[in-house]
């Protein structure tokens, strides 16, 4: 498809929501032990490399990998775990951390796999929600930013496998 992209989410307005995120997810966190920080690949590594750095104390980072494609038999997705995480999260503090949620499948699914290995705590995190997508609710503790139902790319997240290293979040906009 040919486009063009067009700058909507600056690099200062990215940091300015990660300072905000980390205080509170900081201060969510201030009795924990040992945070386990999930990432889902590909989208989140850009966004879980400048989170994890303001997180304090004890943090270890592990990441996950799913896929997530149509169901014929009703209207929901499965999800594939193409790599799963390498830590026992038995008796740990969770946070998962999304890049984007979009239909909520992806999330709900990890939510729930996770969840059966008797995680301490769970909590949710994604950088950018665009609610009006939303197909299943799925209880996001921390949200970054609020988007309208546009096709963005940058800052990890691709349109076919390009634009995650830009510093920035564009929209892509078709050219005909
Ligand atoms: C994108 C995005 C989220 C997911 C959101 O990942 O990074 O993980 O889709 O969509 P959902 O809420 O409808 O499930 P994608 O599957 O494109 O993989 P990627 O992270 O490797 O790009
Ligand atoms: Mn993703
Ligand atoms: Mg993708």
């Amino acid at each position: 498809m040919k486009h063009t992209i067009e700058m909507m989410i600056s690099e200062q307005e990215i940091n300015n929501t990660l300072d905000q995120l980390a205080e509170r997810i900081n201060a969510h966190y201030a009795h924990s032990e040992r945070l386990l920080m999930v990432g889902l690949l590909k989208g989140s590594v850009v966004f879980m490399a400048d989170l994890c750095r303001r997180i304090k104390g004890h943090v270890e980072i592990d990441f996950m990998a799913v896929s997530s494609y149509g169901n014929n038999m009703n209207s929901s997705r499965d999800v594939k775990v193409l790599k799963d995480v390498q830590s026992d999260i038995a008796g740990r503090d969770v946070l998962i951390v999304e890049d984007l949620i979009d239909s909520g499948n992806t999330l709900n699914k990890v939510r729930e796999m996770l969840l059966l290995r008797d995680p301490k705590s769970l909590t949710l995190c994604t950088l950018l929600d665009k609610p009006e997508r939303r197909e299943v609710d799925v209880p996001v503790d921390f949200i970054g930013i609020t988007i309208p139902d546009e096709f963005i790319v940058g800052y990890g997240i691709d349109y076919a496998e390009q634009y995650r290293n830009l510093p920035y979040i564009a929209k892509v906009v078709p050219l005909d």
